[in-house]
């Protein structure tokens, strides 16, 4: 099967908790998909990433436990008339899935010098994400779906794995063959949330402007269906 153009895959990729089938990923497309993740921009070349691969049950486990916990804490933060929908929606699918991948940020990664971090500190951890991305594309282009779970508090997560104080957990995802395509995220299948059309979010040259008319008529033709 010829791969995904880049546009289709930003299209078709989802955040997966629900849509997981049992299929064993393959070590060397597991590899792609992390050099897509090596190959992202970071701050100054400084690559300050880490994949921590987790196929060990009884560590996620205990993860899903951490993770349950802050569910239901949210659940009982929420008003009531929303608790019955958030019930209906699945949060992740660290067992469901095939593996799970832990990304980390070292920002003392290649000395102190690093380009770009002196003035905004944040953009290794931008990096980190961007890294993120590109393996979410490379994923789903690969047919692989990717959930990404923040129900948790770091602290909890990082002496499962074995990350020293000064790594920050950025992402943890859960990571495994499709069974199933969806062209919408879950939370708009679901009626939790909607998504905002291109046109609402586009100024030009200053905040709150619209753009000139023409560019206006273009983005209209990506209006969320
Ligand atoms: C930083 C980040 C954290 C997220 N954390 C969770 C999470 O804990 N649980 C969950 O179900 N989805 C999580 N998501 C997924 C979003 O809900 C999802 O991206 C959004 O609903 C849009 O759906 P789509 O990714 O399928 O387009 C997270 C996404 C991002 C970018």
């Amino acid at each position: 099967m010829a791969a995904m153009d880049v546009y289709e895959a930003i299209k078709k990729r989802r955040d997966v908790r629900s849509w997981f089938s049992s299929r064993q990923i393959e070590n060397n497309v597991l590899s792609r998909i992390l050099d897509a993740g090596n190959r992202a921009p970071s701050v100054g070349l400084s690559q300050p990433w880490n994949f921590i691969i987790i196929r060990n049950i009884e560590i996620r486990k205990k993860i899903k436990n951490i993770v349950e916990t802050k569910r239901v804490e949210f659940y009982e933060s929420l008003p009531e008339e929303r608790k019955d929908k958030f019930n209906g929606i699945k949060i992740e699918g660290i067992m469901e899935s095939d593996l799970n991948i832990c990304v980390t940020c070292d920002n003392t990664r290649k000395g102190p010098n690093i380009l770009g971090t002196a003035t905004i500190p944040e953009t290794s951890e931008y990096s980190v994400v961007l890294s993120i991305e590109n393996m979410w594309l490379a994923a789903r282009a690969e047919g692989i779906g990717m959930g990404w779970i923040s129900f948790f508090d770091p602290d909890n997560i990082k002496p499962l794995l074995g990350i020293p104080e000064n790594i920050k957990i950025i992402a943890y995802l859960a990571v495994g063959y499709l069974r199933e395509d969806h062209d919408i995220p879950e939370l708009e299948e679901k009626g939790w949330e909607s998504r905002i059309g291109l046109s609402n979010l586009v100024y030009e040259n200053t905040w709150g402007t619209p753009p000139e008319d023409d560019m206006e008529k273009a983005l209209q033709n990506y209006r969320i269906q």
